[in-house]
């Protein structure tokens, strides 16, 4: 419990200082932890797996737990903060010492992170609502061609948020909303396998799971 209210207590001063990049006011929960790491409950062998946006790591743990001995797991993180909070959970933390030796946390942005192979599985929890059209746009290049060709992307967005901010948006502000949601939809048209619905959480949201090529399989 008490770490439970330090990290929520963490990750809300992180949104009050930095909303852009943080987006949310607080982590994600354990349901929606659940429904972005679905395909990753039965997986096979060793594989890769990047998180992009962990934030004080909510969704990592579940991650962590789902790791076998052979896995590799990268995070992604921006924020100084955060990212101490991540390696002080790498320490201290039985869940994620657990897997200590397969983990590596990296302070920098996704879009100047380097790979040395392809991912298997990517999670993302980054807030794409607080980006421009041409960041969200570059971020899924990006992820997409960090992902592996039979790989599984997944990503988080608060249900109906987009809709929400355009009611009260006007003039240059609706725009880009306008053309982001093009951005979006025009790239889950393309990509989605399926989309569950995660009422637990606050606020609600969407998990979508993506391929490059959709029919490939179900997830
Ligand atoms: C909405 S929070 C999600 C945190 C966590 N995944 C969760 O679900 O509780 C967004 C996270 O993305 C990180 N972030 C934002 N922009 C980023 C970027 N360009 N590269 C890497 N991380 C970024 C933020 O610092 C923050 O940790």
């Amino acid at each position: 419990m008490k770490r439970l209210l330090r990290e929520h207590a963490e990750f809300f001063r992180q949104y009050r200082e930095t909303f852009y990049t943080t987006g949310a006011i607080a982590p994600s929960s354990q349901f929606v932890a659940r429904a972005l790491t679905r395909p990753l409950e039965r997986h096979p062998g060793p594989i890769r797996i990047l998180e992009v946006g962990p934030g004080t790591g909510s969704v990592t743990r579940r991650i962590a737990r789902l790791l076998k001995p052979d896995d590799r797991l990268d995070l992604v993180e921006l924020n100084d903060k955060f990212v101490e909070v991540l390696n002080r959970r790498i320490r201290d933390d039985a869940d994620f010492r657990r897997v200590a030796d397969r983990t590596k946390v990296h302070h920098v942005a996704i879009q100047e992170f380097q790979a040395e192979k392809p991912y298997d599985f990517i999670i993302s929890g980054l807030p794409l609502n607080n980006f421009t059209p041409e960041l969200v746009s570059d971020i899924f290049e990006t992820l997409f061609k960090l992902l592996a060709p039979q790989g599984v992307l997944t990503y988080f967005e608060y249900m109906y948020m987009r809709k929400l901010k355009r009611t009260f948006a006007r003039g240059e502000k609706r725009d880009k909303l306008d053309r982001l949601d093009a951005v979006i939809q025009k790239m889950l048209d393309r990509h989605r396998v399926n989309r569950a619905s995660v009422l637990v959480n606050f606020p609600p949201a969407w998990v979508h799971h993506l391929r490059h090529e959709p029919e490939q399989s179900a997830v």
